[in-house]
């Protein structure tokens, strides 16, 4: 018997007060006064729901013993007051140095009516598919199962999980033909599918996903997505303030409704096959701090808008066809700005000879760029800088033989702190 509750044990007519007083003690005796018990039948519950899985001497698991109040064993989190489990966490990271767990699911979890959080992240369940039943733990608002290898077909029974506000299912192996059940979890804050194989829910994701309006974070990295729809009827997305749509199959320019997600505040999307211009409109998502559009085929000049992103501390936009002159218009108001990537494009880079930085750059990467002669003298501003490529670099209209000699045959170089004294000239 795992339950040891003392209001749950009736008081046997034989034994004395001071027996049932000792008792309680016993059982009591390292956990605060005020803290409750495992309740009746839920401690039973878990050693069936144990008996269904693997893990070894070392697991979390091997806390779950009959006679020792469930709500002390690893992973087991009860409510203060009623003395439910109202949370069950099995990544092993989450008590430092256990092993992972495996086996299967057994429905004895439903058992557990009160449960509010799981997270079974990090183990591994050997390729089973993601259990049905899990639809059935209707007062869950935060579910984990990223990479524990599941696998197959994510079940649409998740869809009725209407309480959900934190879902992460990001894992290689798991599919969805449709996303049609996710856009009845009406209450989703953060939802990360990364890897998820969405190839054949294409056509509807965003439709799906535009139902949730209350999402601030969604991760839809290296989902095989092809279709990014040009335009949308209504953004409901307004509260989204991370949106990671890395490494898809896009194919397409960057359509207008993104520039009317005005709380974003980090934008990746790199490695996904967008080409044409970047937008005007990008200057109207004020709020970004990090803007990743690296590696697409990205062509024509950066819109002087970029200079409205005065939050920005991250801009890369490295591999594309980018072309033109990037000057002091564009950064005047970047004063974070703490990484520059423009790698890999055919930009020049050309700021007035007066002029100075705003900002102080911890990495700086031009491979391949063009630089005005003005380039050596703002470099020297920058007194932080940690990481420096400018490979293949030239500067233009430089009288300074000596600068042009230095950095033509510079490689990758990565400074540790200061570089003054190599460059003080
Ligand atoms: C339960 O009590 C502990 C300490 O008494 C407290 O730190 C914790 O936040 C409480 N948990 C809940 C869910 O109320
Ligand atoms: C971590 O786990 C390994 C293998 O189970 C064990 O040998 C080691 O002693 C553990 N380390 C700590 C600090 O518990
Ligand atoms: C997942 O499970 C399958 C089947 O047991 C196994 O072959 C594979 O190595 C596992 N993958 C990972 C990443 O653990
Ligand atoms: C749960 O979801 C499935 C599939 O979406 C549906 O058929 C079923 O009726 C739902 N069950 C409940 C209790 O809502
Ligand atoms: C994703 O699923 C589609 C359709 O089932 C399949 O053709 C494709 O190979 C899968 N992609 C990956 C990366 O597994
Ligand atoms: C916006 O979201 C609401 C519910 O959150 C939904 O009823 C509505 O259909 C959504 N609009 C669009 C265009 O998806
Ligand atoms: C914008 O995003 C932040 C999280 O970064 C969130 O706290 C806030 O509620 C969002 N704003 C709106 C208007 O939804
Ligand atoms: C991208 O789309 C164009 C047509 O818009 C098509 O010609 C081209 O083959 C597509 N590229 C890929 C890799 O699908
Ligand atoms: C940018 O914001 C301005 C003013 O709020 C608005 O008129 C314009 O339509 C927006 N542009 C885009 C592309 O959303
Ligand atoms: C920039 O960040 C600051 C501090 O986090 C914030 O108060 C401000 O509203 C942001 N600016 C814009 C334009 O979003
Ligand atoms: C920089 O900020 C100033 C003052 O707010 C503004 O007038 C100017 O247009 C901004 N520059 C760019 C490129 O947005
Ligand atoms: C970036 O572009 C360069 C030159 O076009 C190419 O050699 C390199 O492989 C690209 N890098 C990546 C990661 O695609």
């Amino acid at each position: 018997m795992a339950s040891c509750s003392r209001s749950t044990h009736p008081v046997p007519p034989h034994y004395s007060f001071g027996f049932w007083l000792t008792s309680i003690l016993l059982f009591t005796a390292s956990t605060t006064p005020t803290t409750k018990g495992c309740v009746e039948g839920e401690g039973d519950a878990l050693l069936a729901f144990k008996t269904g899985l693997l893990g070894g001497p070392s697991s979390l698991l091997s806390s779950w013993r009959g006679r020792v109040d469930c709500c002390r064993w690893s992973g087991v989190v009860c409510d203060n007051r009623t003395g439910r489990v109202v949370e069950l966490n099995l990544n092993p990271d989450y008590l430092n140095n256990e092993t992972s767990i495996g086996g299967e699911i057994r429905p004895s979890l439903l058992l557990l009516t009160h449960l509010e959080r799981l997270d079974l992240s990090y183990n591994d369940f050997g390729g089973i598919q993601v259990p049905k039943i899990l639809g059935s733990l209707t007062e869950l608002t935060y579910l984990d199962l990223s990479s524990s290898n599941f696998s197959g077909a994510i079940p649409p029974q998740l869809g009725n999980l209407s309480s959900l506000r934190y879902l992460d299912l990001n894992s290689y192996g798991l599919s969805t033909d449709g996303l049609h059940w996710l856009s009845r979890l009406s209450s989703l804050i953060y939802l990360d599918m990364g890897g998820v194989n969405l190839s054949m829910a294409s056509r509807d994701w965003l439709h799906s996903v535009n139902m949730l309006s209350s999402l601030e974070e969604l991760h839809l990295p290296d989902c095989g997505l092809t279709d990014l729809p040009s335009s949308l009827s209504h953004v409901n997305l307004t509260a989204l303030a991370t949106l990671d749509l890395y490494g898809n199959l896009f194919n397409s320019t960057f359509p207008n409704w993104l520039w009317k997600l005005h709380n974003l505040s980090y934008l990746d999307l790199s490695f996904s096959m967008f080409h044409g211009a970047i937008p005007a409109g990008i200057g109207n998502l004020t709020g970004l701090r990090e803007l990743y559009l690296d590696h697409n085929s990205l062509s024509g000049p950066i819109p002087i808008e970029i200079g409205k992103l005065s939050n920005l501390t991250v801009l890369s936009l490295s591999n594309n066809s980018l072309e033109g002159t990037m000057s002091e218009l564009h950064f005047a108001n970047l004063t974070k700005l703490s990484e520059l990537d423009l790698s890999e494009n055919s930009l020049v880079v050309s700021v007035d000879y007066n002029w100075v930085p705003p900002f102080q750059l911890r990495s700086i990467k031009l491979k391949s760029c063009k630089l005005g002669p003005a380039f050596p003298r703002w470099l020297r501003s920058q007194n932080s800088i940690e990481d420096l490529d400018m490979s293949n670099t030239s500067i233009e209209d430089s009288s300074d033989n000596f600068i042009i000699y230095i950095l033509s045959t510079l490689l990758i170089i990565i400074y540790q702190g200061q570089f003054h004294a190599p460059l003080a000239i």
